[in-house]
């Protein structure tokens, strides 16, 4: 796999520090890099949260076993980058807890999903994005859906690539990653059909075949622990482990803005499985505003006659 063909490098030193840790705050955000970029491109910004108790890793091994299974997900870390079909992860056969235990020698890939189950966790997802929604507000009203995951992966790991529906703002909190990010407006990458799949199918099926050629249009980041990287919606990603133990920690929501465009490429994802070829998303706000009063209507329709639609 190649990894060199950076469009562009941003360099970490010219994020300069400021005084948000003297200040209390946990994020350092320049305001007007997040103007001109949030949920539009990715940017690197400054944290406080590498000393926090809550990610030392005898407290992530408790919360493995303490948080639901249905929101620890685990397998091996040795994966290809392009693994759309995830029934074909491997599994080490290990414990959710013993993966943290021995993730320094298991060659492991953990998150805590929605891990704002635990009460502490939820205070800092909390912090971290009430800081974020003044600057957010201005720009996509309606900070919705806020959830928090957290990443401990072993050295070398690989993220398979893929897509989520949440923004994102990830924490760097130990170990460092190179992270190459992709714009979802580049169609090059990432089509149309792409997109209404990841909004109609299962939550869990994230991943999606990724060609070596695609790495040339890639913005490839290293992020070191004290480092945060914002990912704008639906911009595909795939992340390798330096060679040391990762711990990072992803502050996710959506925007009144966002879910509008998850439901209309959700329609026309309907649409097309009824063999129609749907006007993209984004091509006019009436015919936008139009399919959305369509797709609350069919709703409606569906929960009054209970009808359930078809998994996949
Ligand atoms: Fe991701």
């Amino acid at each position: 796999m190649q990894t060199v063909n950076h469009a562009e490098v941003p360099f970490l030193d010219s994020v300069a520090a400021g005084p948000s840790a003297a200040a209390g705050r946990f994020l350092d955000i320049d305001a007007e890099t997040f103007r001109t970029h949030f949920n539009r491109k990715p940017f690197l910004f400054r944290h406080n949260l590498c000393d926090h108790p809550l990610f030392r890793l005898a407290k992530l091994a408790e919360l493995a076993r303490t948080l639901p299974p249905s929101i620890v997900e685990y397998n091996a870390g040795k994966i290809p980058v392009s693994l759309p079909d995830q029934d074909k992860t491997p599994y080490t056969g290990l414990s959710a807890e013993e993966t943290v235990r021995r993730i320094e020698e298991c060659c492991s890939w953990m998150v805590l999903k929605r891990a704002e189950a635990d009460p502490e966790c939820l205070a800092v997802l909390n912090r971290c994005l009430d800081e974020i929604e003044p600057l957010s507000e201005r720009i996509e009203p309606g900070m919705c859906e806020r959830e928090a995951a957290i990443f401990v992966t072993s050295p070398g790991s690989v993220t398979p690539y893929h897509m989520d529906k949440e923004i994102n703002f990830l924490l760097q909190i130990r170990g460092s990653k190179t992270i190459s990010v992709f714009s979802a407006s580049d169609r090059e990458v990432l089509s149309e059909v792409e997109l209404e799949r990841h909004f109609t199918g299962a939550a869990i099926r994230r991943n999606m075949v990724f060609h070596e050629r695609y790495q040339e249009r890639a913005t490839v980041f290293e992020l070191k622990a004290g480092y945060g990287i914002h990912i704008p919606t639906t911009d595909p990603h795939w992340i390798k482990n330096g060679d040391a133990v990762s711990v990072s920690f992803s502050n996710g929501f959506k925007t009144r803005a966002s879910l509008r465009r998850g439901m209309i490429y959700n329609l026309n994802g309907r649409l097309r499985k009824m063999g129609l070829r749907p006007a993209p998303y984004g091509g006019g706000a009436l015919r936008d505003t139009m399919k959305l009063q369509v797709l609350r209507a069919i709703n409606r329709a569906e929960k009054w006659l209970n009808i359930r639609p078809a998994e996949g």
